[in-house]
């Protein structure tokens, strides 16, 4: 994060000073840092160059924070986009993000998510029988003029590793993937369909993984399936191995770099290669939260606080579990500064709750703090993966905006929801009218 705190004690993001940026666009707000967002796009491209020597391509897991501005920045830095429905394929191509690299995931999609892929011209992720199916069926009835559909397949690799259980999805009991008992019966289904141009195999095991020793086993898995798929006669030229690199959240978070992530899957992959004789595939990865983890806060107003003697202090803030979900769902532990006191000492200790009709709906506990009052600013760091997009409208607060910020300049990108938004598609059928 490009931050600093400046001569009136207020923290600076992208040198936009935080407290001016409440002012002018509200709060909660979600405050996004364009240059360490780009250099984090560098660093995973620039490790790709660095230790491998076949071609490589770097995908944004949009699921993290799917928006048209997010896209756009993201595919300017010449990454792919990794897009896991209609809807997210729908955003990257309207931010004109080119469907020769966006990739589409999930482990149901739709036929009409099938057609709208295949008309755009994006690789499908095919995930199960079902939609091997699909595919082969829509090429059959009406959509043969975009045959061969470009797929990769994805696996289930049978690989644990050590994170929140819903984010785990390596293992063999996981709804992702073909069971890789199966491998032989899928390349040789694939391998008779002339609709189908599978390009590649894809596996990811599982979110806010510190070990690298997993996505090492799992490179190393993935080649022993291109050396299978060649059996079948099936040309595989790209390997996908996920997502899945942790970040640091709070002080003691220890997740390896960027660099320290890639070199050895590429090393890996490089060797096995080399040891089967096969020629290098290009690399696929799709980071998430490892690249947009980091870049964003959220800055809410203090309202009010309450202190039960000898219990606890709590103070609430305008926002909560609808602008970020995650301590309530994954228990996730954030850190936050008051953005108006930077170099006043952290005495006191506080559990800062949101504003949500929900016991649980606490975003931090036991954070320590300044003293604080109504109206100071509060803001949670690292708020930039599975926030805005695991948002929800929970008791009909409006979702909050986000700003852009970079040389002291901020654009909106996404705008404050207001009241009317908010009954935008509520029906309120002729019969319930008040007359
Ligand atoms: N690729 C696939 C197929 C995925 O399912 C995911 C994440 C990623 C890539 C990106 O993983 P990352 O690099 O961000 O770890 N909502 C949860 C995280 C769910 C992750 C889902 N899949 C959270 O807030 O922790």
């Amino acid at each position: 994060l490009t931050a600093r705190v400046n001569k009136n004690d207020n923290l600076e993001i992208g040198g936009c000073d935080v407290i001016t940026l409440v002012k002018q666009f509200g709060s909660p707000l979600y405050i996004l840092d364009e240059e360490s967002l780009r250099t984090a796009c560098r660093q995973y491209r620039d490790s790709f160059k660095q230790y491998y020597k076949g071609e490589s391509q770097v995908l944004y897991a949009s699921k993290a924070w799917n928006c048209l501005a997010v896209c756009a920045i993201v595919a300017g830095e010449g990454l792919g986009i990794d897009v896991a429905s209609g809807g997210e394929l729908f955003t990257a191509l309207e931010s004109g993000a080119d469907a020769d690299k966006i990739y589409l995931h999930s482990n149901n999609k739709s036929r009409d998510e099938l057609i709208f892929a295949v008309e755009s011209g994006c690789t499908i992720v095919v995930d199960n029988w079902y939609e091997l199916n699909t595919l082969v069926e829509l090429a059959q009835s009406g959509y043969s003029q975009h045959a061969p559909y470009r797929i990769m397949l994805r696996l289930t690799p049978g690989i644990d590793c050590h994170t929140h259980d819903y984010i785990r999805t390596g293992q063999l009991d996981s709804k992702f993937g073909f069971d890789p008992n199966a491998l032989d019966d899928v390349f040789e289904k694939v391998s008779q369909q002339s609709s189908l141009n599978c390009v590649g195999v894809h596996a990811h095991i599982g979110s806010q993984i510190f070990e690298r020793q997993p996505h090492q086993d799992l490179a190393a898995l993935m080649v022993e399936w291109l050396k299978k798929a060649a059996k079948y006669g099936i040309q595989i030229t790209e390997l996908n191995v996920g997502g899945g690199l942790g970040i640091r959240y709070i002080e003691s978070d220890d997740p390896p770099t960027i660099e320290e992530w890639v070199k050895p899957i590429c090393e890996v992959v490089e060797k096995a290669c080399k040891s089967e004789n096969l020629p290098l595939p290009k690399l696929l990865c799709e980071p998430g939260r490892s690249l947009i983890g980091t870049t964003c806060v959220t800055a809410y107003n203090i309202g009010a606080s309450k202190e039960i003697p000898g219990i606890r202090k709590y103070i609430a803030v305008d926002g909560g579990m609808s602008d970020n979900p995650r301590p309530i769902t994954y228990q996730s532990i954030y850190r936050a500064v008051v953005a108006n006191k930077m170099s006043v000492p952290s005495t006191e200790t506080v559990t800062i709750a949101g504003k949500h009709c929900e016991s649980g709906d606490i975003l931090i506990n036991d954070a320590q703090l300044p003293p604080t009052e109504s109206g100071d600013i509060l803001v949670v760091m690292g708020t930039g993966a599975y926030n805005y997009s695991m948002s929800s409208n929970y008791n009909r607060l409006p979702k909050p905006a986000a700003v852009l910020v970079g040389n002291g300049e901020a654009s909106l990108i996404l705008q404050r929801e207001s009241y009317q938004d908010l009954i935008r598609q509520d029906c309120l059928p002729e019969r319930l009218k008040k007359s």
